[in-house]
């Protein structure tokens, strides 16, 4: 079942899971200031990026992420469900996620002090991550090879558009105190001091047997085991079998997948739509 895109302002949403009225409904989301928000292009790392915050928040007690479900933990505000747990919400941690490009975020951000935590990754690591997703999700385009979700990625016919664009836009916000750019790269070759950037950024402190518990509990083979955070919930309506978001959880995987044509092409592209801006903001290579 290939499913095709709802078109909204220019970007790509699978119609299953989207609809007009639930991005129309994000935008007028008013954040609050004690906010925690994940924003990321697909397939960059944004699991990781909310069970560690989950574990932060507990204080790395896995007690929560062994027992909700992890889009519940941290619900996301472009969907119809996750944008009325929002709303509804009294008690429950102030965690959100989002793949919305900057100029579809919710309007509220830009007075409030509610905080962004971007993560980017190696688009061509995204690009491959984001193949084998689509291979195996019903309610996305399934492509018939690895070329074609490549011509896909480059014209921006994925969901959530253009990676390009995506990172531009979000890049633009990072010299905001509210603001937190990192990569994937850097959590995965230093997670310790990244999750420790992080708590500085958010204000929490963690001993150092909290810390080693968030390290231990958001690990790729933790979350891989552990049913709550894998997707394996998901219903068989809507992915295929064995499908789970810990898929390999290394940097550098287009190496085993990319022609070197494929990967001159898209080194060239890359230089033409990111030109502007800081080469340290990419050190992916
Ligand atoms: P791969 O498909 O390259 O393995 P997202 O959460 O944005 O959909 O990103 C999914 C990617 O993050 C997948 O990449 C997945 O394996 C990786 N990932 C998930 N949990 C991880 C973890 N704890 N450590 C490292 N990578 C992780």
């Amino acid at each position: 079942m290939a499913q095709d895109y709802m078109w909204y302002q220019g970007i790509p949403f699978p119609s299953e899971v989207y609809t007009p009225e639930s991005i129309k409904a994000a935008q007028e989301l008013v954040l609050k200031d004690e906010d925690i928000i994940t924003v990321t292009y697909p397939k960059s790392g944004t699991n990781w990026m909310i069970e560690i915050l989950c574990l932060i928040h507990s204080k790395g007690d896995p007690e929560w992420i062994r027992s909700v479900p992890i889009w519940d933990r941290s619900p996301w505000m472009e969907t119809e469900g996750g944008f009325q747990t929002i709303k509804d919400r009294k008690e429950a941690p102030p965690l959100i996620s989002s793949h919305l490009p900057i100029q579809l975020f919710p309007k509220s951000f830009f007075t409030s002090k509610a905080k962004v935590i971007y993560v980017i990754r190696n688009p061509k690591d995204v690009l491959v991550s984001g193949y084998y997703y689509s291979a195996g999700a019903k309610f996305l385009k399934n492509p018939q090879s690895l070329q074609q979700y490549y011509d896909w990625f480059i014209e921006g016919s994925v969901r959530f558009g253009s990676w390009f664009a995506h990172v531009q836009g979000w890049m633009s916000m990072r010299e905001r105190e509210n603001v937190l750019v990192l990569s994937y790269e850097e959590l995965k070759k230093d997670t310790r001091s990244t999750v420790e950037k992080i708590c500085q950024f958010l204000g929490k402190k963690l001993n150092p047997e909290e810390l080693e518990l968030v390290l231990e509990n958001s690990s790729f083979q933790a979350m891989k085991k552990n049913t709550m955070s894998n997707f394996s919930l998901l219903s068989g309506d809507y992915v295929s079998p064995g499908f789970l978001v810990t898929r390999k959880g290394i940097t550098g995987d287009w190496k085993n997948h990319f022609t070197v044509a494929q990967a001159e092409v898209f080194e060239k592209i890359f230089q033409e739509k990111m030109a502007g801006l800081p080469v340290e903001l990419f050190l992916w290579d």
